[in-house]
């Protein structure tokens, strides 16, 4: 990284010099460490103008909708990879030789089932809880299951959390769909396929084995890898600040999981269908979309706009593609598609969304395949929870492997100055 500096000069006292660093791809840094020996802190709630780690995974450019997984585009990794060599290239940096691919997938296929013990947690759950409530409690739960794997300064222990978690993610997915339908859970099965295979335990039952559309499954391997990763969002961050304190892998992606299930992030794929039922017919559009850019409205176009991209989402780009393809594979002519297109359409026409630069993000087409496979709208936000463990634990992995300080931020206080307690209080 170049010796750039930058100067901060503060009224009165001698110009702070601080270094500039400098990436191999996005904006030069501020690195701002030294500043805390001025007596000061830099403020930016939200973090929208804060680089908070260093990192080799995702890179996404938002003026131009880029997103690089490890310096390969989404596009091309959404058409010519699958989701288990997509996770095998975050975890470890490159892609893997037929070897590797073929040793990455039996490993994962040979950690697919959950202890037995497992299951009992479910019982204590009201079959309508939200999955999501269930996938926090449950993932939580593994770390009371695999003591051997604990220890975070152990890059062995760390290789097979992260196994572990990219592998059992989808039983237990589909664990709490069974659970919510009061139907047997499905066990996985080796000679599946890993979407195969979480389709299987989906909507299988052992009354009747049904095989699974290759469509179906080679959709829902592409939503996977949509949703693999996503540089520094709300529950990546969420995780490396938990892995920071030296949490267990399990409680840290169970702490993904909480933060990804508000609808500003990954609940926004549940939060769009919704939406589009609120809004039933193209004539309503008009409507609703005065009702996002009413300031006194707290109504949001779900689907839309994105911290990062000021361009379009390059996955919501794919979703759309595969979206026409599985609903043409599958004969499905969905009113809600036609709904959303037409939404997308006058919404981008839209001054108000135009000169804020809100386009979809991968959440507007995403809930409209998952629905066309089958899968029920409570259960959008665990399929990206599923898909995105793996860029949690490389996210967490990377922060592990090097040395890391706890994160601790700092605040601009601005409550009472110090005061006694009254005296005489009963
Ligand atoms: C994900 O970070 C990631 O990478 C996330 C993610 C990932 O893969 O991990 O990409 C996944 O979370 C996608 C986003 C899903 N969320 C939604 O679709 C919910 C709807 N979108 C908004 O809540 C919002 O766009 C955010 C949360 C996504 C981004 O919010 P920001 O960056 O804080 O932007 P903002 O709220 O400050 O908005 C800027 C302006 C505001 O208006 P003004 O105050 O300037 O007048 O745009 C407006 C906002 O009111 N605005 C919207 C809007 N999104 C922003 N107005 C109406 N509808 C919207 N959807």
């Amino acid at each position: 990284m170049a010796d750039k500096k930058a100067q901060l000069i503060i009224e009165g006292n001698a110009p702070v010099e601080l270094p500039v660093l400098t990436g191999t791809m996005g904006p030069d840094v501020i690195d701002v460490r030294s500043l805390t020996a001025t007596g000061r802190f830099t403020f930016d709630p939200g973090f929208m103008s804060t680089a908070s780690c260093e990192s080799k995974i995702t890179y996404i450019d938002g003026d131009k909708g880029i997103l690089l997984h490890r310096g390969y585009p989404i596009e091309q990794l959404a058409e010519q990879s699958d989701y288990l060599e997509t996770c095998y290239l975050l975890l470890n940096g490159e892609l893997p030789s037929k070897e590797e691919k073929a040793k990455f997938v039996g490993t994962i296929k040979n950690h697919t089932m959950v202890h037995e013990q497992l299951k009992s947690f479910f019982n204590g759950f009201r079959r309508d809880a939200h999955p999501m409530a269930i996938m926090c409690g449950v993932v939580g739960a593994l770390s009371a299951f695999y003591h051997d794997s604990l220890d975070i300064n152990n890059p062995q222990h760390r290789e097979v959390s992260a196994m572990r978690l990219v592998a059992k993610m989808p039983t237990i997915a589909a664990m709490t769909y069974k659970y919510s339908m009061g139907q047997p859970m499905m066990y996985p099965r080796n000679d599946l396929n890993y979407a195969e295979n979480f389709l299987h335990m989906m909507f299988n039952t052992p009354c009747e084995i049904k095989p699974i559309s290759p469509v179906l499954a080679k959709a829902m391997d592409k939503i996977f890898i949509l949703h693999a990763d996503h540089e520094q969002n709300a529950s990546t961050s969420t995780v490396r600040l938990a892995g920071s304190s030296g949490a267990n892998p399990f409680a840290c992606i169970a702490a993904g999981i909480a933060a990804l299930w508000g609808p500003a992030h990954g609940g926004a794929n549940e939060a769009v269908l919704s939406m589009l039922d609120e809004i039933g017919s193209v004539e309503n559009i008009d409507k609703f979309i005065a009702k996002a850019k009413d300031k006194n409205d707290p109504f949001k176009l779900m689907g839309f706009g994105h911290r990062v991209y000021k361009n379009f989402d390059p996955r919501a780009k794919v979703m759309k593609q595969t979206c026409d393809e599985v609903l043409a594979e599958l004969g499905i002519n969905d009113p809600q598609l036609e709904l959303a297109m037409k939404l997308d359409e006058i919404a981008r026409n839209d001054p108000y969304f135009k000169e804020r630069n809100l386009y979809p993000n991968v959440d507007f087409y995403s809930g409209i395949i998952l629905k066309a496979i089958g899968i029920p709208t409570s259960m959008f936000t665990v399929i990206f929870a599923l898909a995105r463990t793996v860029g949690w634990i490389s996210h967490w992995k990377e922060m592990l492997s090097s040395p890391y300080k706890i994160g601790r931020p700092r605040q601009l206080y601005t409550g009472y100055e110090q005061r006694d307690l009254p005296s005489g209080r009963d």
